[in-house]
């Protein structure tokens, strides 16, 4: 495949005059972790609680995208690795949309996850959702890591295949020893709203 023969076409309306629409800045929030660790439940309060004092915002959620747009892919390092390519790009466009946009993916490793950083630029916070894998393993809200041990699931990520944990994230929120909310409360902290 060739992008030589491709320009890049500057859209008339501006991302700033978009965000200046929604009277917002944009940003991506992107939240990694464990399967299991709360990445989801932490992402959709925090959207609900941005979408409440009147931000407009997107949410991105590994399994449903995995649903959609990525279901051709499945778990080995060159398919998660595609997986997190596609989503960076996805969440570029919603930036420069002017949303508010939350990914939240297990995204492994750090290359994964510098990638994304790159492809978004200094608009990218790294949302470290830090939980011990033996209490993701107890949750086990789907039955996964059950699976895993028994070997019916291949490659699943803290069993069979890596998680490096993140070395220097904007954030890190720990659902082990804080609340749902407390969680929430220090990501907007973080972007300096209103808690
Ligand atoms: S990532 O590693 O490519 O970032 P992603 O966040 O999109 O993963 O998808 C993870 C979700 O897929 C998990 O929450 C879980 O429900 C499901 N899943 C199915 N198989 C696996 C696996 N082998 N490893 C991890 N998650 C899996």
């Amino acid at each position: 495949m060739s992008i030589e023969n491709l320009t890049w076409h500057d859209t008339f309306v501006t991302r700033d005059q978009r965000e200046n629409l929604l009277s917002q800045k944009s940003k991506l929030l992107w939240l990694t972790g464990l399967s299991g660790s709360g990445k989801s439940t932490v992402a959709n309060a925090l959207d609900l609680r941005l979408n409440e004092i009147g931000k407009a915002t997107y949410l991105l959620d590994g399994d449903n995208v995995r649903l959609g747009i990525n279901s051709d892919l499945g778990f080995s390092p060159q398919d998660r690795n595609e997986n997190i390519r596609r989503i960076s790009e996805i969440g570029k466009l919603f930036v420069d949309s002017g949303l508010i946009t939350i990914a939240c993916f297990i995204s492994p490793l750090k290359a994964n996850r510098d990638m994304a950083r790159s492809t978004i630029g200094n608009d990218f916070i790294e949302i470290f959702v830090d939980c011990p894998l033996e209490e993701c393993e107890k949750r086990d809200p789907k039955n996964l890591y059950k699976k895993a041990r028994q070997g019916v699931i291949k490659e699943f990520t803290g069993i069979s295949s890596p998680y490096e944990k993140p070395v220097d994230p904007e954030i890190v929120v720990n659902t082990k020893e804080q609340t749902v909310d407390q969680c929430v409360n220090q990501i907007l902290d973080y972007l300096n709203v209103g808690i």
